[in-house]
């Protein structure tokens, strides 16, 4: 973090919603003093109710936390129904392909696609209430449509990115235990088409017992193999749907989503949402955060199968009736320019991004955006990892011509939404620093006995309180639930909620994030579980031992780094037949996000006399660092110069 402090500026402060630091403290204040009274306020007036709520928070099973009991809701009127008084012939989605067409969606129009669609996953497919649905979709409107489809009948949508392979699918598809799947042909990816359909059907070709149907949409128009029973062409018989259909009135607690996300150990966990509290969480944090106003044109350029994309590209913007856009391509297609482009011609308003994309995006073309009119942003977001100074400042001068707030934002699936961050017209800013938790948020630094470290010094991120959009459960495994984020820290006795990164606090209180604590690696934003990818590159015949670990890369944050160790010394060419070998296995089992980025084939791992790996240890050798810990307890402390050795080579 740098210590430059940037004052808001004063102009956009004056037309903000918290417009200084004595607005943020009195908020922070009230939560403080009522903190129920707070979220009940806000749920009150944000949330439009089919039926008030009696009990703003439960805290009787706790961590298994309920908001607003009683209320009964559908966040699609909070997202579509309420706004056809006021806005209906408004843009709600502004699509853009890469080759520049464009589909305007208005949020009448968007009603009625999502009442189709809801009356097509009712009639043709039997979806109820409860049911689960796994979308695999490429970024195009009807992703929108069917994910505000489920949410108006109460199915529970998981979205499964699109990058994911079919054994990634598939474990996601057995796991929710899915009624339907909602694909497509494929899309388009740097000017050519790529496929989609292939891979379910391969998802589906093993097990998937709980799967009968599939329904696709028609994008890209190549040939797809085609079963009769099991699959539907969506475009063919969406026509026949009526465009009304009545909401679901859901109770607040009920799921609204799941999404599977990497932690430190076993298999991705379906993170469960429920709609009122997450809703709540979405249009409060775009009011707060983005101060995102009536006629304003909003981009996150994330992936809808990610949080960042539920949150930000559908639910938060359509929550607020602003207009969103959507792009289905790459950020360098057919140039480096591309992104500026977009953000001149649909006038942008706010942005938001990852500093992997800020950092290659300054690398390709550090003049580009100058290139461009980009007087229309206010506001500028990053968020999925540490963002380093460098790329903070390339943000702020080239893009945001130094007028413009950078907001680097802090918070992971688990938490919905926004948590540690600053508000554009309030907060000072410090490059690399998310500076201070959002009002009603408790953050707290604390060592493993909760206590709260000293200034300057790495202690473990805390949540001490609930609040209204966190994580329910892990979707069929409370156990898990529990022992993953309530089972390392206690705070005057009681569990917290742990997010498995690493923080400090400076003598001001800004909080900077030093990344994850666990065994969990972030490329380009992305999660991945070290132990996902060793079990599979265990699966490899040839391989006896292996530890993966994180290395820092300048543009995508972090590399996946693997030692291992085979179990027939064999040739050269043996090893680099291996590096291909193991790759493939990575592509099939979760996808190409997961490639390595090295691979080093040691005589050994460095292991404690009871036969653990020391993780870190490896992971201070990947980085070049020296070696701090004590290496005498290792049960062959020579292995830990030979590894060196080899790393470097
Ligand atoms: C992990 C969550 C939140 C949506 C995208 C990723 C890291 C996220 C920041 C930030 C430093 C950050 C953390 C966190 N992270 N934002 N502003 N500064 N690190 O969601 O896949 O659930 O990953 O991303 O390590 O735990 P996710």
């Amino acid at each position: 973090m740098s210590s430059i402090i940037y004052e808001p500026n004063r102009a956009f402060s004056k037309e903000a919603r918290i417009k200084n630091m004595c607005e943020y403290k009195e908020l922070c204040l009230q939560a403080e003093e009522d903190y129920t009274g707070y979220w009940e306020k806000m749920a009150r007036e944000k949330i439009d109710w089919i039926e008030p709520f009696h009990t703003v928070l439960d805290e009787s099973e706790a961590p298994f936390y309920k908001w607003f009991l009683g209320g009964k809701l559908n966040v699609t009127h909070q997202c579509l129904g309420r706004h056809l008084k006021v806005r209906k012939n408004k843009a709600a989605i502004i699509w853009e392909s890469e080759f520049g067409d464009k589909r305007i969606i208005t949020y009448l129009q968007l009603y009625y696609r999502v009442n189709r669609m809801a009356n097509l996953l009712k009639n043709r497919f039997g979806v109820k209430k409860g049911d689960r649905v796994v979308l695999y979709l490429p970024m195009i409107p009807e992703a929108v449509f069917a994910m505000l489809a489920c949410a108006k009948i109460g199915a529970i949508h998981s979205v499964v990115f699109g990058g994911f392979s079919a054994e990634a699918l598939r474990d996601r598809i057995e796991d929710a235990q899915a009624k339907l799947v909602i694909t497509a042909d494929g899309a388009f990816r740097r000017g050519k088409p790529y496929m989609l359909k292939p891979v379910v059907d391969e998802a589906l070709s093993v097990g998937c017992e709980s799967c009968k149907k599939v329904l696709i949409v028609q994008r890209n128009r190549e040939p797809i193999n085609y079963v009769r029973g099991r699959d539907f062409i969506y475009n063919e018989i969406i026509m026949q749907e009526s465009q009304h259909c009545d909401p679901e009135p859901m109770d607040s607690e009920d799921p609204l989503f799941l999404l599977y996300t990497s932690g430190s150990t076993g298999k991705p966990k379906g993170v469960q949402h429920s709609g009122a509290g997450y809703i709540l969480w979405a249009q409060y944090t775009m009011e707060h955060v983005f101060d995102v106003k009536e006629n304003d044109t909003f981009w996150c350029t994330a992936d809808v199968g990610w949080i960042t994309g539920h949150t930000y590209i559908v639910y938060g913007p359509l929550a607020m009736g602003a207009t969103t856009i959507i792009y289905e391509g790459v950020a360098t297609y057919p140039d480096v320019g591309r992104w500026w482009k977009m953000i001149e011609e649909h006038r942008v308003n706010q942005f938001y991004t990852a500093p992997t994309a800020i950092r290659m995006l300054h690398k390709e073309g550090p003049d580009e955006p100058q290139k461009h009119d980009l007087s229309s942003l206010k506001v500028l977001g990053t968020v999925g990892e540490p963002i380093n100074p460098d790329a903070w400042h390339w943000y702020r001068e080239a893009v945001g011509n130094g007028r413009c707030a950078i907001v680097d934002t802090w918070w992971q699936t688990e938490t919905g939404g926004h948590m540690i961050t600053p508000l554009p017209g309030a907060t000072p800013t410090k490059p690399g620093s998310a500076t201070f938790a959002l009002p009603g948020i408790k953050a707290e630094v604390l060592d493993n006995d909760g206590n709260q470290v000293p200034v300057g010094e790495k202690g473990l991120l805390c949540i001490t309180k609930p609040w209204p959009s966190m994580i329910r459960t892990i979707w069929g495994d409370p156990k898990r639930f529990k022992k993953a984020y309530f089972g390392d820290v206690k705070k005057d006795g009681k569990p917290v909620y742990f997010s498995g990164d690493g923080a400090i606090v400076d003598e001001q209180g800004y909080i900077t994030i030093t990344g994850r604590t666990d065994d969990v690696i972030n490329v380009s934003g992305h999660r991945l579980g070290t132990a996902e990818i060793e079990a599979i590159l265990a699966h490899h015949e040839n391989v006896a031992e292996v530890a993966v670990v994180g290395r820092p890369d300048p543009i995508k944050g972090e590399g996946i780094f693997a030692y291992i160790v085979i179990k027939n010394e064999g040739g050269i060419g043996e090893e680099i037949n291996m590096i291909q070998e193991l790759n493939k296995l990575i592509v099939k089992e979760i996808g190409s996000i997961a490639k390595l980025d090295a691979i080093r084939f040691v005589p050994a791992l460095p292991k404690t006399r009871s036969g653990k790996i020391v993780r870190r240890i490896l992971r201070s050798i990947a980085k070049n660092e020296e070696i701090t810990q004590d290496i005498s307890t290792l049960e062959d402390p020579s292995i830990v110069e030979k590894i060196q050795e080899l790393t470097v080579s």
